[in-house]
């Protein structure tokens, strides 16, 4: 990625002054809701629980100091012994795109993934009208797959859309 920028994670996140954390919640919340169709929305509050509740990461401009992009995996619980993470509400700013920040924030998640829980099993769900998001990661190498019902995912999330499997990304890392 040939933009200057800089990577925060969830724990570098937390260190940040409270007005600034403030700001960048707002700011993700903000870059989300510009995508209503895409996307779930959620509330400058609901960015921050994420940010304390698992794995974030957040890139910004070096030079501006601007949020650029976003990423966070969601653990929905756990099944016969196997974690269930997805990753989601991943973002990158408009003025940003088509320079390889999607895959990089994806890459990282799988990192992170990786590092937390060895025998989790990742996920992403993507909206069928989403085609930039479906081509991000049908070319990293996820596998469609239906999404595990037994989540108890809410269907005005799911419908109509495409399930992913990431857990091979991980395991070939
Ligand atoms: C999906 C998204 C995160 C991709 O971010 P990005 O930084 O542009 O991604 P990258 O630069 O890493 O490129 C992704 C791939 O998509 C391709 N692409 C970019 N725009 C595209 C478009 N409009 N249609 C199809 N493919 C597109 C790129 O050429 C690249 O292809 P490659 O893998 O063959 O090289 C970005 O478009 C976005 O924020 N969309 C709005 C929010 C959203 O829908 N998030 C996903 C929710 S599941």
């Amino acid at each position: 990625m040939k933009i200057p920028h800089n990577v925060y994670q969830e724990k570098e996140i937390l260190k940040l002054p409270q007005e600034k954390l403030r700001h960048l919640c707002y700011e993700v919340s903000r870059l989300i809701s510009e995508n209503p169709k895409t996307m779930v929305q959620y509330s400058p509050l609901r960015i921050l629980k994420f940010m304390h509740d698992g794995i974030t990461i957040v890139i910004t401009d070096k030079e501006s100091n601007k949020l650029i992009g976003f990423v966070k995996t969601y653990r929905w619980g756990s099944h016969q012994g196997r974690i269930y993470l997805e990753i989601g509400s991943l973002i990158v700013d408009k003025k940003y795109r088509g320079h390889g920040i999607g895959h990089f924030l994806v890459r990282e998640a799988l990192l992170y993934a990786k590092n937390l829980h060895q025998n989790a099993y990742v996920f992403a769900v993507v909206r069928l009208i989403n085609q930039p998001s479906l081509h991000l990661f049908k070319s990293i190498g996820a596998i469609e797959k239906p999404i595990p019902q037994f989540l108890g995912i809410p269907d005005k999330r799911v419908v109509p859309s495409v399930g992913f499997d990431l857990t091979n990304l991980i395991t070939s890392e």
